[in-house]
This record gives C-alpha cells, sequence and structure tokens, in this order.
C-alpha cells in the first residue's frame, strides 16, 4: 500500500488508512483498556512498533516520492549551458545609407571636407548661379518640384546637389576640396530606374592650376577606391551648364571586368557627371577665373547602390520591406 502510492495524494490516503482512527491497529489499540494488566503492556507495545513501523514506511515513501518530483522539475528546466545564445536583431543602416557613407569617406580620404545644403532651395543656387539662367533649355529637363508657398516663386526643392557648390563658395575661399551627399527631387513617374526622391552625392575641387588631368586622376583613384584596383575610367564629351568642358564619367564593368555583360552591354558604365568648374560659375560666387580653376563631378547613389548590389528596381530602395533590407544586414559600416 505504501510503497504501491505513485503520488503524494495516494501516499496520505494510505497514511489515513493505516494511522487514522478507523485503521485496524487503532481499533486494536482502542481495546487496551479491555485487556487483562499483563497483557495490556505487550499488546500496547506491539501496537505501538506497528504503528512505528508504517510512519518509517510512510517517510520513506514520502522522501522517494518528493525526490522524484524535484528530478522532474530539474529535468524539465534543465538549460544546456553549451548552446549558443539567443542574439538580438542587430538591425543595419539602410544600403543607400551604406553606399553613401562609402561613396564620402573615399573622398574624406582624400581630404574632401563634407559640406550639406537645404533640400528646400531657391531658383539662384539650385539654377540661375549654376549658369542656367531663366531660359535655359537644361531646366526643363529636370523636372522641377514647385512647393505652393506665397510670395516665394523662387522656391524649389533641389533637383540635384550642385546647389551646394555654389554656397560653399560664396563662403570659403579657395582652396575648396569638399564632398556633399544629399537628397534631390524631381517630378518623374516611379519605374525601375526612376524616383521623385533620390540621392546623389557631389564633389567639388577649387584650386590653383587645377586640370582636366586632375579630375581624371581623382575619378580614377575614386573608382579603384569604390569598385576594386584595376578600374579604368573613361570620360565622353557631354554637357552641363555649369561646366566646361563637361562629361559622362564611365567606369570598367565592375560585373564582367569589362569584357561586357547584360549589366554594362559594352564594357563600360556611367556613373556620374563630371566637368571643369565653368568660369560664369566663379564670376556668381566673385571668385577669379583667370586665378582659379576646378573641376566637379556628380553620382547618383541609387544607381551605384543598385549596380553593387544588383537591385532591379529602384522602388525596391524606398519600400522598407524588411525581407529585402535585410539581405543587406552586415555590421554597423
Ligand atoms: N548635377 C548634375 C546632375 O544632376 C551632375 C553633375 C554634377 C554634372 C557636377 C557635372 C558636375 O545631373
Amino acid at each position: 500500500m505504501i510503497s504501491g502510492a505513485a503520488s503524494l495524494q495516494e501516499l496520505h490516503q494510505a497514511e489515513i488508512a493505516l494511522l487514522g482512527r478507523k485503521a485496524p491497529v487503532s481499533g486494536i489499540q482502542k481495546t487496551l483498556g479491555t485487556l487483562p494488566e499483563e497483557n495490556r503492556r505487550l499488546v500496547g507495545q506491539a501496537v505501538n512498533q506497528v504503528f512505528e513501523a508504517f510512519r518509517a514506511a510512510l517517510a520513506r515513501r514520502d522522501a522517494a516520492l518528493r525526490a522524484e518530483a524535484d528530478r522532474a522539475i530539474a529535468e524539465s528546466e534543465r538549460i544546456d549551458v553549451t548552446l549558443p545564445g539567443r542574439r538580438p536583431d542587430p538591425g543595419a543602416l539602410h544600403p543607400l545609407t551604406q553606399t553613401e557613407r562609402e561613396i564620402v569617406d573615399v573622398f574624406s580620404s582624400l581630404g574632401y571636407r563634407v559640406r550639406e545644403g537645404p533640400e528646400l532651395e531657391t531658383d539662384w543656387y539650385n539654377f540661375e548661379a549654376l549658369n542656367m539662367p531663366p531660359d535655359h533649355p537644361a531646366r526643363t529637363l529636370q523636372a522641377t518640384v514647385y512647393p505652393d508657398v506665397p510670395g516665394r516663386p523662387d522656391l524649389l526643392l533641389r533637383t540635384q546637389t550642385s546647389p551646394v557648390q555654389i554656397r560653399t563658395m560664396e563662403r570659403e575661399p579657395p582652396p575648396i576640396y569638399i564632398v556633399v551627399p544629399g537628397r534631390c527631387f524631381r517630378r518623374d513617374t516611379p519605374d525601375p530606374t526612376h524616383s521623385p526622391i533620390f540621392h546623389q552625392v557631389e564633389i567639388l575641387a577649387v584650386d590653383e592650376a587645377l586640370s582636366l588631368a586632375d579630375m581624371k586622376g581623382t575619378l580614377e583613384e575614386f573608382s579603384r577606391a569604390m569598385f576594386g584596383q584595376g578600374q579604368r575610367v573613361r570620360l565622353r564629351p557631354s554637357f552641363f551648364p555649369f561646366v566646361e568642358p563637361g562629361a559622362e564619367v564611365d567606369v570598367s564593368c565592375f560585373v564582367c571586368g569589362g569584357s561586357g555583360c547584360r549589366v554594362c552591354g559594352n564594357g563600360w558604365i556611367e556613373i556620374m557627371g563630371a566637368g571643369m568648374v565653368h568660369p560664369a560659375v566663379f564670376e556668381a560666387v566673385g571668385i577669379d577665373p583667370e586665378r582659379y580653376s576646378g573641376f566637379a563631378a556628380g553620382m547618383g547613389v541609387e544607381r551605384i547602390a543598385m549596380l553593387r548590389h544588383g537591385i532591379p528596381d529602384i522602388r525596391l530602395l524606398f519600400e522598407g520591406d524588411a525581407r529585402f533590407l535585410s539581405q543587406f544586414i552586415r555590421g554597423t559600416g
């Protein structure tokens, strides 16, 4: 009865049955008074021995059952200290931020200082001082967003980071070596390669005797730091009102190495516009174009991020879908 008790509950039943008021031994105990003197002591001792034996057996079974329960709890709560810990989700910088910082870091390491400017600009900084007078055809190429601010028809959302060239040259005397990251806006309908909000990084160098060779060397240096040693850079004549001569800058394809593939077509990838600062721009900010020369370049951060990571649609960069973004988790760099 005792050793068969499978739980403390059953053991308690056994205790009542063996030691309780209705237990057989208790029955005997109650009759002690009726026994003759000489038997009473012997039977009383025997009854006590039986009670003692029951109590001892009950205590042993009780201890055994409790130990068993403790083992079960210990087993269920067992901790494997050799298991790896649970890491908290690290979070990460957006791929655009990563790319922008890498671009800026390359120019910083070449001695360029970071400058920023406002996203809400004036016509003067975004166009006029950049050699784009009101009727200039290049303006219509940059579908501009004009916010409706009463009395301020000159306000616009900057279509490029180039206005920061003007703001810096107004305030700081040459030599100037600056790198300008920033958000830009154009009235474009979103499609796989267009977003009305996008990012550029601009550079501007103004010093005595800067030449096109300095510009090309700087862009080669950038291209190698950004896309790998062995990179080549190609300039193709192009037009931007605020530079002369102006160029589209191609780098050798970092996917195929320059032999031609689906990404580049002919081995070259266009990554920025560039050129020598136009004398009219220097005049707008009061820098003597006889004494100083300079070069500027501007690149699209989205385009470079897309090329590097094989991202097929610019809109993925703005949707905030964690399944997309989690592919770019790697440190906080
Ligand atoms: N601002 C030009 C653009 O947005 C790029 C550019 C910058 C070209 C500097 C030449 C020099 O298209």
